[in-house]
């Protein structure tokens, strides 16, 4: 294969992607640079990218920015992307919280996040487990929350549409039958899981939104392309989106450990994070004065 040249060009391009997501593309995946801002050169009747940046520098808030950004971003995704984790979800975090939530004398009601939702797949994947499961938790309701930077995912997430591959990918077939509505060659998903989730374009390090306090929080594989430091804004963001006792999900290839006190590894729950509880100043106190009165310091 012939060597990339990388360019001024490459660089600003993938300097954009950072300021803008946090996403930082390193030199070994600038061809994705090329490969995908092809189409956009192409319908902009562009030269090629030394034209593209130009074009964006004219007018950096624009739409050509915006759409560069939308397709620098990786919206892999897929249904019940990591079985285990769906499985371990069902059937002990859900009625974990669920006693919780009982003891406290709230009402019988789960807020969900999923932070970074790309085109949908996570978000229905969740809405379908809880109906699933509704007859053994009658009087439950769930809402969801979905975000995601990416003004086109948002949309067709929001669309409910899915292809043939898309429903190929991990949907096992009793769920397409059960939530799916064949439409042309396409799949449309049932009315009932939609009206249970909120789609939202979000940027997450912008923290400006009326999202609340949630009980689960699955922020799954955007953190992978994120710097040291953006990761630790990240999860600060998370915590305190984080309601008490709740839990933060992530992918299979993330961790907290490392990045962030702000959440710790639960010890319940393999592959889930808990919230730190913040260490109260009587604690601190009390520790302080027993050490002097000859305590463990
Ligand atoms: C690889 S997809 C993961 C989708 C899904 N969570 C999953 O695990 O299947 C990562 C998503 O994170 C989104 N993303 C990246 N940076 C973001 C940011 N700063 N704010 C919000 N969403 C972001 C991307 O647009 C993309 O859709």
């Amino acid at each position: 294969m012939p060597e990339l040249r990388l360019t001024p060009s490459m660089r600003i391009l993938a300097g954009l992607l950072e300021i803008r997501t946090g996403q930082t593309l390193s030199e070994n995946r600038f061809w994705r640079i090329e490969t995908l801002l092809r189409p956009i050169v192409r319908s902009n009747r562009l030269r090629g990218l030394d034209d593209l940046v130009a074009a964006i520098q004219a007018d950096p808030a624009g739409p050509l920015a915006r759409a560069v950004v939308d397709a620098l971003l990786n919206n892999e995704t897929s249904f019940f992307r990591d079985e285990y984790l769906f499985r371990m979800v069902s059937h002990d975090l859900i009625p974990a919280l669920m006693e919780e939530v009982r003891a406290s004398g709230r009402e019988k009601h789960l807020r969900l996040w999923c932070a970074g939702c790309s085109t949908g797949q996570e978000a229905y994947s969740l809405a379908m487990l809880f109906r699933d499961h509704q007859a053994r938790w009658p009087g439950w309701k769930m809402q969801i929350v979905a975000t995601d930077i990416s003004n086109e995912a948002v949309e067709r997430a929001r669309e409910g549409l899915f292809s043939q591959i898309d429903v190929q990918r991990g949907l096992p077939i009793g769920s397409l039958l059960r939530w799916f509505q064949p439409e042309g060659d396409q799949w449309r998903i049932d009315g009932a899981l939609r009206e249970m989730i909120d789609f939202r374009v979000g940027n997450l390090f912008e923290d400006g939104g009326p999202l609340g306090r949630f009980d689960m929080i699955f922020c799954r594989n955007v953190l992978l392309y994120f710097s040291p430091g953006r990761k630790r804004e990240l999860f600060h963001v998370l915590s305190r989106h984080c309601g008490e006792g709740g839990y933060l999900l992530l992918g299979a290839g993330e961790t907290v450990i490392g990045h962030s006190n702000d959440f710790v590894a639960s010890r319940r729950f393999r592959g889930a994070y808990e919230r730190a509880r913040p260490v109260s100043l009587g604690a601190g106190v009390r520790a302080a004065g027993q050490a002097g009165r000859g305590g463990r310091p």
